[in-house]
């Protein structure tokens, strides 16, 4: 028996999202899966006919956040928990060679997206003094590395906006996890941040065995159906091929201007 169930999935069409659907629909839930891709998201629905109910949304799109949440069916409007996955990278350039366009694109989806679901969905949960927010953060929220400087701020940001979420609402029943996911396999993750581009992505995960979407499934699985008196603030994951790296030390570093006429 389910505490929670209804639950809005963002990001549901790929990836994490999709395998968050298929084994809450599987566990009983009624799931609101969204993304932008609606033939991904009826495809979804297919196995699951009675539990997946499939929305077009563009998480930075706050109109039609509002209108999906207004227009929801009486059995689907009480949503108890939230998925906040919606998110991507683009290019793995330094910030001196990457494009404002992919930082603004990366900013409205994995910021002003998580920031403007939390708005819609929070005051239904606040009402009812009942709901659990689980947000998607990842460990280039915490650990810096090249090329990710406003994808890992991005996710800085999920991260800290999660904890503060618990303290604005303490004494309420509501919960709020971030899940911080290191290097993860058979998603669209990296097509999305290489431009698809196979030749660079299938290096990336060449003889390892890396986090599943079934596992970030099995992890929201669990969390939903922790006991109530419990909150979960953060789950950082890596696979067992990945690790921290340390500091880096640059040798040789010229600090002679004349160097540069
Ligand atoms: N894969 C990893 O290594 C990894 C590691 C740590 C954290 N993460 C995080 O985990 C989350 C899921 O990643 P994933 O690996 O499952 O990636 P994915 O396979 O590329 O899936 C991303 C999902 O986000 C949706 N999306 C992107 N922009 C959107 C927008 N503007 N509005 C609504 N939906 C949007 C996509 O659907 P549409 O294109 O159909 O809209 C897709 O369903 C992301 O937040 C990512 O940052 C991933």
């Amino acid at each position: 028996m389910n505490h929670y169930k209804v639950v809005l999935v963002t990001g549901a069409s790929a990836g994490f999202g999709y395998e968050i659907c298929r084994l809450l629909a599987k566990n009983g839930f009624l799931v609101i899966a969204t993304a932008r891709r609606k033939e991904r998201l009826n495809e979804l629905a297919k196995e699951y006919p009675d539990s997946i109910f499939p929305y077009a949304l563009d998480v930075r799109d706050n109109d039609s956040i509002r209108n999906l949440i207004e227009s929801l069916p009486e059995k689907l409007s009480s949503i108890d928990i939230l998925v906040n996955n919606a998110g991507l990278a683009l290019g793995v350039e330094k910030a001196q060679n990457s494009s404002l366009e992919n930082w603004k694109t990366m900013i409205d989806t994995n910021i002003l997206g998580v920031v403007q679901m939390t708005k819609a969905v929070l005051p239904i949960m606040i009402t009812r003094n009942c709901g659990y927010i689980i947000n998607i953060g990842s460990i280039a929220g915490s650990l810096p590395y090249i090329g990710s400087t406003v994808y890992g701020a991005s996710k800085a940001f999920v991260e800290q906006f999660s904890k503060n979420l618990r303290c604005d609402t303490a004494g309420t029943a509501i919960k709020v996890t971030v899940i911080k996911p290191g290097l993860c396999q058979d998603t669209e993750f990296s097509y999305v941040r290489l431009n698809g581009d196979k030749e660079k992505v299938a290096p990336i995960y060449a003889n390892t065995q890396s986090i599943l979407p079934e596992d970030i499934a099995s992890t929201v699985l669990w969390l939903a159906k922790g006991p109530m008196h419990l909150n979960i603030n953060e789950i950082e994951m890596m696979p067992v091929c990945q690790t921290y790296g340390g500091p880096s030390v640059t040798r040789n570093v010229s600090f002679d201007l004349t160097d540069k006429d």
